[in-house]
């Protein structure tokens, strides 16, 4: 089960990309900040939810874990390597450890190939199989375990004979075909219909348990992170502002930001119904990362003090950390 070491160390890690020219004048070229500073830890088997709101930087986070994007700076260290400098030969034996479920079932299946096709093709790359019938099974094995019970109703049919959710669970067995120790699912249930968003949320929360997955779960809303997260960290502007167990900051959250974004969940019993919050301004641009803290512009409890000091983290309570300037004694 779960062991005491690190399978993942993510060390304020950036990734700034470039826009535009830099002009003749010497200004520089103008930078999104789309990730800036993130540090975060998991133990093997943990399921951690990265929350926030759209362009907080949720997707070029993967990306980096992915080694899809390269990093501006700082390291991540997966099973004790830090992965920003792998070599392409160290950076394809990860990305069978590592792999990624996309938030949308519809683009990322080949219309053209038929659900054993798609599923065997991880396989096929990696040469991971001896022969057509250990890739068989293995095939068989991850649809089954996916929740596609019997697979062989499902081998020879095309994604277009499928529902959303179907699709999805095609995406999720050829992540799993190749055993992969950490699984980044990228708002997996996003696009799906409500209805369905359950189901595959259990579904990763069983082969969590199953297979002893690692899980990082991407998603914008905070209301579906209770369902199976271990911890929760909460991004703003491409920074983590707030990070804990998923109860504690549930229950107890103390970040500004973390405060707004649970008080707009729905809540079904009207006297259990929080003040609604509702944050003031858009999302600023990731091009100009307001002074301070990067929050204070939107935030209702903002102090002078505020627009001037970058907050570091703060432990609230056993590992719960939040970066707020209020929270300092
Ligand atoms: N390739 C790129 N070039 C320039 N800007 C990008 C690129 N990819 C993402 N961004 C910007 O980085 C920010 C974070 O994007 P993203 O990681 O997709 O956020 P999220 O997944 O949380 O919605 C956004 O402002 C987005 O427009
Ligand atoms: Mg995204």
């Amino acid at each position: 089960m779960i062991t005491q070491k690190h399978i993942l160390e993510v060390k304020n890690i950036k990734k700034h990309f470039q826009v535009g020219r830099p002009s003749i004048f010497g200004q520089d070229a103008r930078r999104v900040h789309a990730v800036d500073g993130v540090n975060f830890h998991m133990y093997r088997g943990d399921v951690l939810a990265l929350v926030g709101e759209s362009g907080c930087g949720k997707t070029t986070l993967s990306m980096l874990l992915m080694g899809l994007e390269e990093s501006t700076d700082g390291q991540i260290f997966f099973e004790g390597n830090d992965i920003t400098r792998a070599t392409r030969a160290e950076r394809k034996r990860l990305s069978q450890r590592i792999q990624m479920v996309f938030q949308d079932p519809y683009e990322s299946l080949n219309p053209t190939q038929s659900i054993e096709e798609i599923v065997s093709e991880p396989l096929v790359i990696h040469k991971l199989a001896k022969d057509p019938i250990e890739r068989r099974l293995r095939v068989v094995n991850a649809l089954e375990d996916s929740g596609l019970k019997p697979a062989a109703d499902y081998l020879k049919r095309y994604p277009h004979e499928l529902s959303g959710g179907q699709r999805q669970r095609v995406v999720i067995a050829s992540a799993l075909v190749l055993e992969p120790v950490l699984l980044v699912a990228d708002e997996p249930v996003s696009m799906l219909d409500v209805s369905i968003r359950a189901e595959i949320i259990n579904l990763l929360a069983d082969l969590r348990r199953k297979r002893e997955l690692t899980v990082i779960f991407i998603t914008h809303d905070l209301g579906t992170v209770g369902y199976f997260a271990d911890r929760v960290a909460v991004m703003y502007l491409g920074r983590i502002v707030e990070i804990g167990n998923t109860l504690d900051v549930l229950k107890n959250p103390k970040h500004p930001y973390t405060k707004a974004l649970l008080s707009v969940i729905p809540v079904p019993n009207p006297r259990l119904r929080k003040k609604r919050e509702i944050l003031q301004g858009e999302t600023p641009n990731p091009i100009n990362i307001p002074t301070g803290c990067r929050f204070h512009p939107r935030c209702p409890v903002a102090i002078e003090a505020c627009k001037i000091s970058d907050p570091a983290f703060i432990e609230v309570e056993r590992a719960h950390d939040a970066a707020c300037l209020l929270l300092v004694k």
